[in-house]
């Protein structure tokens, strides 16, 4: 029978059962294939703020010039002298980490002359045979160019992609396939071997740059090599402590051998911040990038969000509480085989991610209420910022917990505060909290800023969930906090302390002003450019500019275009 002989109607009626028996078959074998919408479903388009993004464009530019002038193609500028320092090899990470944010914020001629600069860079040549910190290198430098690479389709950038992808993934070819995280990478001839130590975040949040250069390039070799290190992760995930947790430090080079699980015992400390941060970060987001064919990160983020809520999280007595909630991050120890374990309720600026964290994997994984703890932990942070004395947060922060711990938010207790913070344990140098900080301050370890991103990247990303112009609204009193006081001659700079203001005389358009502004520091790191700078922009602009949907950003916020994940494209 051909074709030809049938009548219309019935070779309709054919196509359409073939076509419904097709789908059926399609659907029982991967399920309905609704791809995950993370965003708001924002309602109209023209929700950008045209002068707040411009002022932040403005701010962006004052640095970038000075990087341009002062600093061009070295890793960094120094913004108070307009010197400039070597970092990570001198592949010029600045000039690297902020090409993506050029193309996002509409500087296309700045870009142009960056893109051209980048494609001189020799990766096979570093300064002084330097050793090659294998996850600085590739969030920031891998990262930046596939972003590039990824917005704007330049096909001049894949053959730097690919020899700078080869370089790094050389870190790999030890003899038990784990890597070295500071090896001559570079220098010919150099022995690689893995790492004895390893920070968790260092060797646990490589999957998506690996992944991604899989995926552009069609060579599978990276992917596997994810694989690998996916598969130990997973298998090791309950030899700690605290099973369900990697500790702080790691033992890459324990495995596959007569102690393997020994890899999750080299520490027993736990946290979300410093060492650890993007290890659980990447768990959501490498399911994002590769979840259609890859099942072992969700495994693993679930059993990991278990425990974090569990034992990472706790609420503290700050004033305002009682109309907001909030979680914070802290910082666990528990030895092995013991039941106890300790929670310093110290949390960190780094660790502020952790609320987008949370707010996107509960629509990524189907935990609605997983949204509240990110919401949370987001409010922890702005609530940080909104009561330092500089407005903003500082790196590291010590609270009292409620002193009942039945998983509700404390009302603020004056008398408690008063008597909790005056303990001598509460106190430096003879000097106690109540007269040094804010209430809710009990400590301040370490009261720098470092011109981190964490804490706007999460505000950024319950706007583009909710839709709320609430979160606009704190992210630019945060920012006019941070401009005000990190503005410097070349750039911005980072500030020695965020608990301490001084009366300062300035000078604008020529004219002598007061002010009272925190002590800066020599220092501008690059993700000032790749991250903080570009979530302000997009905090501000239309939500379809690198939709949440559309992209996943690495933890340097350099977005990857996502097409074979989850969301099935
Ligand atoms: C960048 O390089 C291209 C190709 O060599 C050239 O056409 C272009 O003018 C350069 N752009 C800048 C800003 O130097
Ligand atoms: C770890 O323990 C959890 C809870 O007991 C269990 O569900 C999971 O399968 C275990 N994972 C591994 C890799 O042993
Ligand atoms: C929260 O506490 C403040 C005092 O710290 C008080 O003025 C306010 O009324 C309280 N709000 C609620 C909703 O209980």
């Amino acid at each position: 029978m051909s074709w030809r002989n049938v009548p219309p109607r019935k070779l309709i009626t054919a196509t359409l059962s073939v076509c419904a028996f097709l789908f059926l078959i399609h659907f029982v074998t991967q399920g309905p294939r609704t791809p995950t919408q993370i965003q708001h479903k924002f309602a109209s388009r023209g929700l950008a703020q045209p002068e707040r993004q411009n002022t932040v464009k403005r701010e962006f530019l004052h640095a970038w010039t000075g990087y341009q002038d002062h600093a061009w193609m070295a890793d960094g500028l120094l913004p108070l002298s307009g010197g400039k320092k070597h970092q990570f090899c001198g592949w010029s990470a600045t000039l690297v980490d902020a090409l993506d944010s050029l193309i996002i914020l509409g500087l296309d001629e700045e870009f142009d002359e960056a893109l051209n600069a980048t494609l001189t860079i020799d990766f096979a040549e570093s300064v002084e045979n330097c050793d090659v910190n294998l996850f600085e290198s590739t969030i920031r430098y891998l990262g930046g160019l596939m972003a590039a690479y990824d917005l704007s389709n330049d096909a001049r950038i894949l053959p730097k992609l690919i020899e700078l992808g080869d370089m790094l993934h050389s870190a790999f070819d030890t003899p038990n396939g784990m890597p070295c995280t500071m090896c001559k990478l570079a220098t010919k001839g150099a022995v690689v071997e893995s790492s004895e130590n390893a920070a968790l975040a260092d060797i646990g949040s490589l999957y998506l740059e690996f992944a991604r250069l899989s995926q552009v390039t069609g060579d599978d070799k990276y992917m596997r090599t994810v694989d690998r290190l996916s598969d130990v992760f997973a298998r090791s995930q309950n030899d700690s402590s605290i099973p369900g947790l990697w500790p702080e430090n790691l033992g890459p080079r324990l495995v596959d051998g007569p102690q393997g699980y020994d890899f999750a015992r080299k520490s027993s400390r736990y946290g979300l911040g410093a060492m650890s941060d993007s290890a659980y970060e990447y768990l959501v987001k490498a399911h994002l990038l590769v979840g259609e064919t890859r099942s072992v990160y969700r495994t693993m983020w679930d059993l990991a969000s278990r425990q974090i809520k569990r034992y990472l999280l706790f609420r503290a007595l700050i004033p305002g509480a009682n109309e907001t909630d909030a979680l914070f991050p802290g910082i666990a120890s528990r030895s092995l085989g013991s039941a106890q374990t300790l929670l310093e309720t110290r949390t960190e600026h780094l660790a502020c991610f952790a609320g987008g964290m949370f707010a996107m994997a509960s629509r990524i994984f189907n935990n609605p209420d997983d949204f509240e703890v990110g919401e949370q932990i987001t409010n922890g942070c702005v609530w940080a910022y909104q009561n330092s004395p500089s407005g903003i947060m500082p790196e590291t922060l010590t609270l009292l917990p409620c002193s009942v711990n039945d998983g509700l938010q404390c009302d603020w207790d004056d008398s408690y505060w008063g008597v909790q913070s005056n303990r001598p344990e509460n106190c430096m140098n003879g000097y106690c909290q109540s007269s040094r900080y804010p209430p809710g301050f009990l400590q301040v370890k370490d009261p720098s800023y470092k011109l981190r991103p964490e804490a706007i990247e999460s505000v950024f990303v319950m706007w583009r969930m909710t839709g709320d112009e609430y979160w606009r609204e704190v992210g630019w009193e945060m920012f006019q906090s941070i401009i005000e006081h990190t503005r410097s001659p070349f750039g911005h700079a980072a500030l020695l302390s965020t608990m301490e203001v001084y009366q300062r005389d300035t000078y604008e358009r020529g004219l002598m002003v007061r002010k009272v502004l925190a002590r800066q520091t020599d220092d501008m790191e690059s993700f000032w450019f790749a991250e903080t700078l570009k979530y302000f922009y997009l905090l501000f602009s239309d939500p379809s500019l690198i939709s949440l949907d559309e992209w996943v950003l690495n933890t340097e916020a350099h977005p990857f275009r996502l097409t074979r994940g989850i969301r099935g494209f």
